[in-house]
Parts: C-alpha cells; structure tokens; sequence
C-alpha cells in the first residue's frame, strides 16, 4: 500500500516497495526488495514525475486517487522508458486523458514504439515548466541509464529528481530519507546497483554530475531507494567516485571449481594475498550470483581469476563472469589468472584471449596446472596472490 510521504512544499512520495521481484531486469537478485520512486507535486497544477512497473499499478493507482481526492493529473514528467518506471503510463493515459506528457526527443521515439502514446510537450536540456511559484527545469543525462534518461530539478526548492542516478536497490521501509538511517547494507547494495545497471555508463554519469554540480541541490529524489536530503553530497561522492573508477586496495579472488583442483589452487592464491595484508574477497563463481562479483571486481583494485578446462572451452560458469565484467575493466585492473586441464586444455588460454581482448596484461606469473597441483604449482599460486596483491599496494601509493 502507498503512504504517500512529503518530501518538500507540496511534493510528495508516491512510490510503492516491490518485495516480490527476485530479479531486477532479470537477471539481478534482490534480496532486499527495490522501490519505485514516483513523486507527485500538489500545487495549483499537480504534476507527476514518473511511474511505477505496471504489476504494481492496482496499488499505485489507488494511492494516487486518495491523495488526488478527485483533483486530475496535468501533467507527467517521464524521466526513463524504462518499464520499471514507465509500465504504468498507458493506464495513466486512460484516467486522465487531457494529462499533458513531457520528455525529450528520444522520450517521444521509445513511448510511441512502447505505448503507442505521443509526448505532448516536448522539450531540451535546459528547458523549463514554468508553474505559479515554482519552475521545474529538465536536464538531458543521456546513457544514465537509457538514452532518453533525463532529470528534473525544482528551482523553487531545490529538490533533484534524479532517475536512477543516485538511486539503489532494497526497500525504503526502514528509511525513506537518509536522516532516519542509512542501512549499513545500503552502501553496498548502492554500488551493486552502480556497478549492475549504470556502471557501463560511468563516464556519463561523471558528466551528468558536472553538469548538475553548480544547482545548489537540497534533496536528491532518485527513482529507487532512498532519498537525502540531510546530506545529498554523500550519494553523489559515492557515486562520483565509483564513476570516475576509484577503486579501492584490495583483492578479489573468483574461481570455478567441480573436482577441487582448482580449488585448492584458489586458497593458496587466496594465502598469498593475505601474506600482503590487502583485504580479500574470495568468490565461488558457481555459487556466488554474478551480480556480486561485478561489484567487487568494481571495487576492489585487483582481480584474479581461476578456473579450470570443461569440454575444450573454459567452465561456463566463469565464462558468465568474463562475459558479464564491464569491458575494459580487465586494463584498469591488475589482473591475476590461473587454470587447470586434464587433457589439452583451454581455459587459462580462453581467459588470456579475454585479457588481450580488453586490452589488459596478467601479472606473472599464469598458473596452469594439469589434474592435481604439486607443491611447485602451489608455491607459484601463492606467489601470483603475493605478486598482484603488491602491485595493487603500490599502484594506489602512486
Ligand atoms: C565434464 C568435464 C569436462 C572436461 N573437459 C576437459 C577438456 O575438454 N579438456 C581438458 O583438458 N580437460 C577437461 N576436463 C578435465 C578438467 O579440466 C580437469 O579434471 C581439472 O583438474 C578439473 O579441475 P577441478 O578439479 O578444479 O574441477 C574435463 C573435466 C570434466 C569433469
Ligand atoms: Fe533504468
Ligand atoms: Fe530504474
């Protein structure tokens, strides 16, 4: 159910938490649930600044009529196409058909293609509504997610709508804005969503903060999680620096195993980090979604993959990996690898090709080891931990 919550003069919340979607454009869990963030400013003109995925629209639709208390929409802000915010504008659309809609040119292309819908008041980077006592003006951030993606920013009270900029997954229950607490999780989550669904887009996302930089923002109001209003520099200096790639020292060690082999390979390489005192995450690629993995391959400043060799090609699972890491990132790490074969192999060879690929080059030494590893292919694992963990310590003392 939808509790309507004020979040500036005449503007309010009019969001809905989604607790039964187990993955997010699927393909990303959400153990902690996700929210749609719609707003709705009730002024002398009553304006809606996006919508929900439509399998909520039922409670949506609801909530919205009992704040309305018979008042009409006039106009809707669409900030995103995408369903998640979107779904629910053809039954927007029937409600209130003289409801003017606003968005850019690519705006007015993706709803006639997804809803057979015209944007009505069409407009660029910079433009404004000019409403009795408040101007809401709209800034084009395009590939931050889509390429329609734009914002709002309310002149009158300084409050940004920032799309799924500065947004993050898990319900806002325990807090809707950020002076009732942020969760310890959220910051995490905050950089799993990043690193998920905008991270491909980071050099946009740095632009876009530039360009938002000099507007004096009180609120942010993104279209997921949680809104900040006692200090909105904290989520754009979290996002800032994950956009500009600032990664952190640190060690990320992901392997596929099925016999164990590899495995052992992993916790010696695993040894050899720690002898450095770097922080490690260790992940099992099989068992540990990718969604976390491209989080902490985001991160963290090293990265060393293993697995071992599966009907001539490298495991499938670790492939998943290789296909779902943002490209290029392999060069801006330091990258480890490491593999194992019984007959010709391929895995360590298919994981060299990637590296090349991204323009990347592993640290020496590339472990590659038939069936069981003696004591010198162990003693090589745990200097190829040793040897990228140093170079991640001094590449973030430069
Ligand atoms: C289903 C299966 C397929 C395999 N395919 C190949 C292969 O095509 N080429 C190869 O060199 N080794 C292949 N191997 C051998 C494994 O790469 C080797 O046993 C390795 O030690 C497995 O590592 P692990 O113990 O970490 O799972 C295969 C093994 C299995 C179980
Ligand atoms: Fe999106
Ligand atoms: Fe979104």
């Amino acid at each position: 159910m939808m509790q309507p919550t004020l979040i500036a003069d005449q503007t309010w919340w009019v969001g809905l938490n989604d607790r039964k979607t187990d993955l997010f454009e699927g393909l990303w869990p959400l153990p902690r649930g996700v929210s749609y963030n719609s707003y709705l400013i009730l002024g002398e003109k009553v304006v809606l600044l996006d919508t929900v995925k439509v399998t909520m629209a039922g409670a949506y639709l609801a909530g919205l009529d009992r704040l309305l208390n018979g008042r009409k929409v006039d106009y809707l802000i669409t900030h995103h196409l995408e369903p998640d915010h979107s779904g629910s504008i053809s039954l927007l659309r029937q409600r209130w058909p003289e409801m003017k809609i606003i968005g850019n040119k690519k705006t007015a292309e993706f709803l006639r293609e997804m809803h057979g819908i015209e944007v009505d008041m069409p407009i660029g980077d910079g433009d404004a509504l000019e409403l009795p006592g408040r101007t809401l003006r709209f800034y084009l951030t395009p590939m931050v997610h889509w390429p329609e993606t734009m914002m709002t920013f309310d002149e009158s009270n300084g409050t940004l709508f920032s799309c799924d900029a500065f947004g993050g997954f898990g319900t806002v229950d325990q807090s809707l804005f950020d002076d009732q607490g942020v969760p310890a999780w959220y910051e995490d989550d905050v950089l799993r969503y990043f690193s998920n669904i905008v991270a491909k887009y980071a050099p946009m996302t740095h632009k876009a903060i530039g360009k938002l930089g000099g507007l004096g923002i009180k609120t942010i109001a993104p279209s997921h999680g949680i809104i900040w209003r006692q200090d909105p520099l904290r989520i754009v200096r979290i996002y800032d620096r994950w956009s500009q790639d600032q990664w952190e020292t640190g060690v990320l060690v992901a392997f596929g195993s099925m016999y164990e082999h590899t495995e052992a390979m992993a916790e010696v390489v695993a040894a050899g980090v720690r002898d450095e005192g770097v922080t490690l995450r260790m992940y099992d690629v099989s068992r540990r979604h990718v969604s976390y993995i491209i989080r902490d391959a985001w991160r963290y400043g090293g990265l060393i993959l293993g697995a071992p060799t599966y009907d001539t090609k490298l495991f499938p699972m670790m492939q998943h990996v290789l296909n779902s890491l943002p490209k290029g990132l392999a060069a801006r790490r330091t990258l480890g690898l490491f593999g194992n074969y019984g007959w010709v192999g391929g895995a360590v060879k298919t994981m060299q090709a990637w590296t090349e690929e991204q323009g990347g080059k592993p640290v020496e030494p590339i472990v590659e080891v038939r069936f069981r590893p003696d004591d010198d292919n162990l003693q090589q694992c745990r200097q190829l931990g040793q040897n990228v963990a140093q170079e991640v310590k001094k590449r973030q003392n430069n």
